[in-house]
């Protein structure tokens, strides 16, 4: 069984990229002597001895309403609490603090995915009468108060980050899910929050064409509906306010136009209620070893003091820069830094609503350029895209990046290379941002003036994160080694999320049961946080992150549950089992592989192929659509009925299936080979 497991759990790491360390890139003097963070002292003060208190330096980035009594709350471990008895406003301190200075000053700047459609700069002001005429809006029309959840099932449009402030004003917890994500993906996680608002909006811009998004609706809500969960108001955004550009009709005394409702609101103020700073700010769902997605949830005064304080000292971001984060807000990277940690520290963060290469391959850099954005963030799956369809496209466009970041997968060094000289123009320092949606923000960067870049490598730990690489023992693997482990990190940090939402268990099971030192312990020291990634770390004290050694599929940077694609296929009424593995992909790092196998009286056809696809499609969103569909005799399988998705996962991609011997049914696996390998 152990051995069984290993295997299973290095098949992962084994087609992750295994590069040589690269040599180092330093930071410009110009860089650095602009830099928020050019002290190397920080790593001084934010030492492991120094853990809890350090954390004070973040919290100061903010206005409290009042002080905290206690830094760390540690009774109820593994639930660490942060900042107990403070008092504290995301929304006040994103928006409302900044007028006296930055009334003025642009918070969002909106980027439209149609050329010829305007761009839209909300100044701080502008947010600020934005923001409190929709929660009174929510409070008043919708019956919203402090704790209760909402649901938002929202693409890249100025109200997604409007509504988030507006929850937060309140103390409404949001659980934002991603625009492409589908109906019923979206009612599951509407049950599982207990919503029942959801906001949503008609239509946006994707690819050139006008996607229906109302569309989702009504699924979303018979799905919540059947898991017991009843959705009495959607609020409806619209794309062009006062024009529906949705087919599906509005449900009457259900459904209610934002744009429409909020007339009774113009002008109106709400005081922004002062929360404990260890309630719920917001739910972010992601894919784990389970089918069910699991809500992680982010505290209010903990996690925007991370996202400020690595906002500042990681992203560099200064009130005067022009700050382009290109994820999706609906991922946990756009909550942390397209909208908490920047407008925290009063930036200027630009918003784009569709794809980077539409309508063709410079679009980003003439956004770029038009903007003057000096900060760019994004993820390798769409450097990777971008240097595809255009090589060269950056060199025509004058702008000038002084930082750069990637996030979300590991970045090939080659492909870095290209990121540095040709989109940064051998100008910018980059930092490969190393986290999870459970962290809140980075755990692994460099420190882009105190550090020198390495291609391929995230870099040291951030100030404050105490990683510790563990092998399947529980032994330490030291730098240098040479040996990849399970990287885990050794103290709470306040960005950290508190539990997963409704399931204590899981969370302590999934995250911190591995290695824990004693169960009985109230010291988080005894508490390492098991990450689920596998990583090196070189001499220099550098990591790289190998990928995931769990049943997590990371698809172009978005997290995907082997078993959540698995139960999918099996709603395919002629499917009897379905493995899912990783197909390493040029472009997008990952994608889905699936094999199934049909009940009795089934034979194999492309209509099979077809309906599994869909099934995925309709299910989860399209952004998990497989390379492939095999429809296999059966599964290799160990002689306790086991799948090997090992040796599935080695045929897809042409690796070599080792030895196969102790299968139940060796023979299967030279047939699937010659069926997807060809002979
Ligand atoms: C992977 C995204 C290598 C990792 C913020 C992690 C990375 C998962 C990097 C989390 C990086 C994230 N280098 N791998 N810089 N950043 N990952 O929850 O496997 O969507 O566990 O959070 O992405 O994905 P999630």
């Amino acid at each position: 069984m152990m051995a069984e497991k290993k295997s299973l759990e290095v098949s992962e790491a084994e087609i992750a990229v295994h590069w040589q360390e690269e040599a180092y890139f330093y930071p410009p003097a110009q860089f650095i002597a602009q830099a928020n963070m050019a002290d190397e002292g920080i790593y001084k003060r934010f030492s492991l001895e120094n853990v809890p208190e350090c954390f004070k330096e973040y919290a100061d980035l903010l206005d409290w309403y009042q002080y905290w009594h206690t830094m760390l709350d540690t009774s109820d471990a593994p639930c660490w609490k942060w900042f107990i008895g403070g008092k504290i406003n995301a929304s006040y301190n994103c928006v409302d603090r900044h007028l006296a200075k930055y009334k003025n000053k642009a918070a969002i700047i909106y980027v439209p995915e149609p050329e010829d459609e305007p761009h839209m700069a909300l100044t701080y002001q502008e947010l600020y009468v934005r923001v409190n005429e929709l929660a009174a809006l929510l409070r008043d029309f919708a019956g919203l108060k402090a704790g209760d959840r909402v649901t938002l099932h929202m693409p890249m449009v100025p109200e997604l980050p409007i509504t988030m402030l507006a929850c937060a004003r309140i103390g409404v917890i949001h659980s934002e899910v991603y625009g492409g994500f589908s109906g019923r993906a979206c009612g599951e996680r509407i049950a599982d929050s207990g919503s029942r608002v959801l906001i949503t909006i008609d239509g946006y811009y994707r690819s050139g064409k006008l996607l229906d998004h109302k569309e989702n609706t009504d699924l979303a809500l018979k799905v919540a509906k059947e898991e017991g969960q009843i959705v009495d108001k959607v609020l409806v955004w619209r794309r062009y306010p006062g024009k529906y550009v949705s087919g599906t009709p509005m449900v009457e005394g259900r459904d209610y136009f934002t744009d429409d409702v909020l007339k009774d609101y113009v002008g109106e103020k709400v005081d922004p209620v002062p929360m404990p700073a260890e309630d719920p700010l917001f739910l972010m769902y992601t894919s784990g070893t389970t089918g069910k997605p699991k809500g992680c949830q982010h505290s209010t005064g903990g996690y925007l003091a991370y996202v400020a304080g690595t906002s500042k000292y990681v992203q560099d971001i200064h009130p005067e820069d022009v700050y382009w984060c290109m994820a999706d807000i609906g991922w946990i990277t756009g909550h942390s830094y397209i909208v908490y940690g920047p407008l925290a520290l009063a930036a200027t963060s630009v918003m784009y609503e569709g794809v980077p290469t539409y309508p063709d391959a410079g679009r980003a850099w003439r956004i770029a350029e038009r903007l003057n954005v000096n900060i760019f963030h994004t993820a390798p799956t769409t450097i990777r895209m971008l240097r595809k369809a255009g090589p060269d496209e950056p060199r025509k466009y004058n702008y000038h990046f002084k930082h750069m970041t990637t996030v979300g997968e590991p970045i090939e060094p080659q492909v870095w290379k290209w990121y540095h000289e040709i989109v940064g123009k051998g100008e910018a320092v980059i930092v490969d941002t190393w986290w999870q949606t459970e962290n809140g923000g980075f755990l692994c960067s460099t420190l882009p003036a105190l550090n020198p870049m390495k291609p391929g490598s995230t870099g040291p730990a951030v100030p404050g994160i105490h990683p510790i690489i563990y092998d399947e023992d529980g032994n330490e693997i030291k730098a240098g080694a040479g040996k990849a482990g399970n990287i885990c990190i050794r103290n709470p940090w306040p960005g950290a999320f508190q539990t997963i939402w409704g399931d204590r268990e899981r969370y302590v099971s999934q995250y911190y049961e591995k290695y824990c030192k004693n169960k009985d312990s109230k010291d988080w020291r005894d508490w390492p946080y098991f990450t689920s990634d596998a990583a090196v770390q070189a001499e220099d004290g550098y990591y790289r992150i190998l990928g995931r050694v769990d049943d997590v599929i990371n698809v172009a940077g978005h997290r995907l549950g082997t078993k959540e694609l698995e139960s999918a296929c099996l709603h395919v009424p002629e499917v009897a089992e379905a493995s899912v593995v990783p197909l390493a992909d040029e472009l997008r790092g990952r994608v889905p592989d699936i094999y199934v196998s049909l009940k009795p009286g089934h034979r194999a056809g492309r209509e099979i192929e077809d309906a599994v696809t869909k099934s995925i499609e309709m299910i989860i969103g399209k952004i998990a659509r497989p390379k492939h569909v095999y429809i296999v005799p059966d599964m290799p399988k160990t002689r306790s009925g086991k799948i090997m998705r090992r040796v599935l996962a080695a045929i897809s991609n042409g690796r070599d299936v080792g030895d196969v011997t102790t299968l139940a049914n060796a023979d299967v696996v030279e047939e699937i080979r010659k069926l997807v390998q060809g002979e």
